[in-house]
């Protein structure tokens, strides 16, 4: 009987502007994610107007976490991936001082974690960021932000340092090449140029806050957090075969400077060609050289490219402009389910980087529906989460070191990318819709048990 290693953390994953709703509550300040009403690749709404948005109330985790983390523990939990929201803390983002209301708040939700031995991993920017770095500063594209985000990290790791010992960067860096407001709050129009400097002003934070928490909490450990956006061939093509390799390393890139402290050649050509000249200063390059101590990653989907730029044009979906797979069966929203790519890349990275390795996020969002008994048989769910594990626990006998799996929206959150609460992820449901009608009572579907019961026999149940 196969299982998984004893000391391995099983769990869930949420990110603060998905589940805490409460937007402005305990003196919050506005974020990238309040005025983004239809999504990180939607427009920017102006919030003065008084109409709300699903996220506002999101399902409501700022004031139900007690009931949802006892779920999570009847589950078998031993980890729960969040994120802190910046804005609660420091409102405006450019503060000296902090919003104690905000401190306090994460207090009593590490505590109530600790009840239940439930390991916190926190993650200090999950796709959003205080509004007022945006429209004051320009966001990530001034240096200055580097140290906001600096003091605010050390802010935070000096308050929670004996109740939380893992913490992830930023969730998705590599995303910022997608949706620039998100990421790193640049319009939606930014030259590559300015996306870039950008990006480069957020891995020096990056580093300088790995230096700052193996100061500040010597036994913690720091990941950063990157979309695992593994890319074929489409086919034997030694073309397409070299597309996939740059394809790959567009967001390998992020991965290979916060692993190695330094840019990568392929890198240097690129920005070279495509005439991009960044702001590297010589303490920039000393900062960089703070590694991070593992790699997490989010993996949903694979997808394929040609360098055949007309069949690319072609057959390109719009889901990170990437060709639908001709093997692979895809999600009610188009995303191509691929467990085996999950061993691929679990292999990939460790073979790359020889870091421990942790899944951050995987889930199937789908509708679910309750039947007229009540229950939710979400089998379909079941299916997908059971046959990715098997691929982790393959990666495992394959010899790479993995810390953990939280799988995303372990109780139903608001979706990223639309703000959609119809596309459900959770073992948990949650009644509330798209037009946030509902009463937000949760509600175990048959995903739940099952979860448990991979917990319980250490996935000897798969
Ligand atoms: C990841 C994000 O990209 O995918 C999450 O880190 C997000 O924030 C998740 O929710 C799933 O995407 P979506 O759009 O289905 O919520």
């Amino acid at each position: 009987m196969k299982t998984f290693p004893t000391d391995f953390l099983w769990g869930g994953a949420i990110a603060a502007n998905q589940a805490e709703g409460a937007y402005l509550t305990d003196g919050k300040g506005l974020t990238t994610s309040d005025v983004q009403p239809n999504g990180i690749f939607g427009d920017v709404e102006n919030r003065t107007d008084g109409h709300e948005q699903i996220k506002d109330v999101a399902i409501d985790f700022y004031h139900r976490y007690p009931e949802d983390i006892s779920l999570f523990n009847e589950m078998g939990f031993t980890c729960l991936r969040t994120s802190i929201a910046w804005a609660r803390i420091f409102p405006k983002g450019d503060e000296q001082e902090p919003n104690e209301a905000g401190l306090a708040y994460y207090d009593a939700l590490f505590d109530e974690m600790a009840k239940y031995n439930i390991q916190p991993l926190i993650t200090l920017s999950h796709y959003e960021m205080p509004y007022h770095l945006v429209t004051e500063y320009g966001g990530w594209g001034n240096r200055k932000v580097i140290e906001f985000f600096e003091h605010y990290a050390r802010t935070v790791f000096e308050r929670y340092k004996d109740k939380v010992k893992l913490w992830l960067t930023f969730n998705e860096i590599n995303m910022s090449l997608h949706a620039p407001l998100t990421g790193v709050g640049l319009p939606a129009e930014s030259s590559k140029q300015a996306v870039y400097q950008a990006i480069h002003h957020q891995l020096v934070a990056s580093a300088r806050v790995v230096k700052a928490l193996h100061e500040i909490i010597p036994d913690g450990k720091i990941g950063n957090m990157l979309l695992g956006g593994l890319v074929y061939p489409l086919s034997a093509k030694p073309d397409d075969v070299l597309e996939a390799l740059k394809e790959n390393r567009s967001w390998l890139f992020f991965g290979d400077v916060q692993c190695r402290g330094a840019y990568p050649g392929y890198m240097k050509r690129f920005f070279k060609e495509n005439n991009i000249q960044l702001d590297v200063t010589e303490q920039d390059k000393l900062d960089l050289k703070n590694c991070i101590d593992f790699i997490s990653f989010s993996y949903y989907m694979t997808g394929c490219v040609t360098a055949d730029k007309e069949e690319y044009e072609k057959k390109r979906g719009n889901i990170l402009s990437m060709i639908p797979n001709p093997h692979l069966q895809s999600s009610e929203w188009g995303w191509q389910i691929d467990p085996v790519g999950l061993r691929t890349i679990l292999n990939m990275l460790w073979d790359r980087y020889q870091k421990p390795l942790f899944i951050v996020e995987n889930g199937l969002g789908a509708k679910d529906v309750i039947n007229q008994d009540g229950e939710i048989i979400d089998d379909y769910r079941i299916e997908y989460i059971n046959d990715h594990l098997v691929q982790v626990r393959e990666a495992i006998e394959d010899g790479v070191e993995v810390m953990g799996y939280t799988s995303w929206g372990p109780i139903d959150i608001v979706s990223a990318s639309k703000a959609e609460l119809s596309k459900r992820y959770g073992f948990i449901y949650v009644d509330r819709n798209d037009q946030g009608e509902g009463t937000l009572e949760r509600k175990r579907k048959k995903s739940f048990f099952w979860y448990q019961d991979v917990i319980q026999s250490h996935g000897a149940s798969l």
